[in-house]
């Protein structure tokens, strides 16, 4: 729950966000997901699905890594922007526009699943309901990237200037150990918690950050 009384959006909203920016979080995926893809030397091929994906960077970039990419988002302008370099670049990705919290994952299907801040977008019961899906997606052996803002941003306490100019779509900010804790059927391969420096979108600004990066093994 938020700490303050700071105005919730609907995901949704984030169609204008992205009508206004047709690189909203720029065209580089995120260097932590290449970053443990190379650190654990994670050839691409199988089917990887991405959650909340924006306008697609992450899936594009996992797409000609060789992965078979499916990419969901509740904003139909990002999935048209996705769909878009997908045939320029001569990718084939799958965007679907769906809400996250009524998303049913097929089990036992997913060499790879990632969630780049869109766990936090879904209430506290809502997330809970998706990560549990996202663990059961997976083969065995396959991989999870997640990342999460925690109670700790900027936008939790509505700092103004300090947070995100997207902060107000943020439903659940997470607790220290948290995520750690909502994947904890998994092999834990690397997580980090920190507070860091955005200069990739809007003004330059501050996140309380929490990444995971794990693999199932049971
Ligand atoms: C902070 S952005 C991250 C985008 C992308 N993962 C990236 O790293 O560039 C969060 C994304 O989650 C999507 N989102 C938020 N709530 C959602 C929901 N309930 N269903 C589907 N998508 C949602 C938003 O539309 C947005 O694209």
């Amino acid at each position: 729950m938020l700490k303050s009384g700071i105005l919730k959006m609907a995901f949704r909203d984030f169609d204008g966000v992205y009508r206004s920016n047709t690189s909203f979080y720029g065209e580089r995926p995120s260097p932590f997901l290449v970053h443990y893809l190379d650190k654990f030397a994670v050839d691409g091929h199988g089917a990887g699905l991405d959650l909340g994906c924006g306008q697609g960077r992450n899936a594009l970039y996992l797409a000609g890594r060789g992965f078979d990419m499916q990419a969901v988002d509740g904003s139909a302008e990002a999935i048209a922007v996705l769909e878009s370099r997908a045939r320029e670049q001569r990718l084939n990705i799958s965007g679907q526009v769906a809400d996250l919290a009524a998303l049913d994952i097929a089990e036992d299907r997913y060499r790879l699943i990632i969630a780049n801040t869109s766990l936090d977008h879904l209430d506290e019961a809502g997330g809970a309901r998706l990560a549990a899906g996202m663990q059961r997606g997976l083969l065995r052996g396959g991989l999870l990237f997640v990342s999460v803002f925690m109670q700790d941003d900027p936008g939790y306490a509505a700092q103004g200037r300090q947070a995100s100019e997207t902060a107000a779509y943020v439903m659940h900010y997470y607790r220290p150990g948290e995520l750690r804790a909502q994947f904890a059927g998994l092999t834990l391969l690397a997580y980090q918690e920190e507070y860091a420096l955005d200069t990739g979108h809007g003004v330059p600004h501050y996140h309380a950050i929490a990444r995971l990066f794990a693999r199932r093994d049971d």
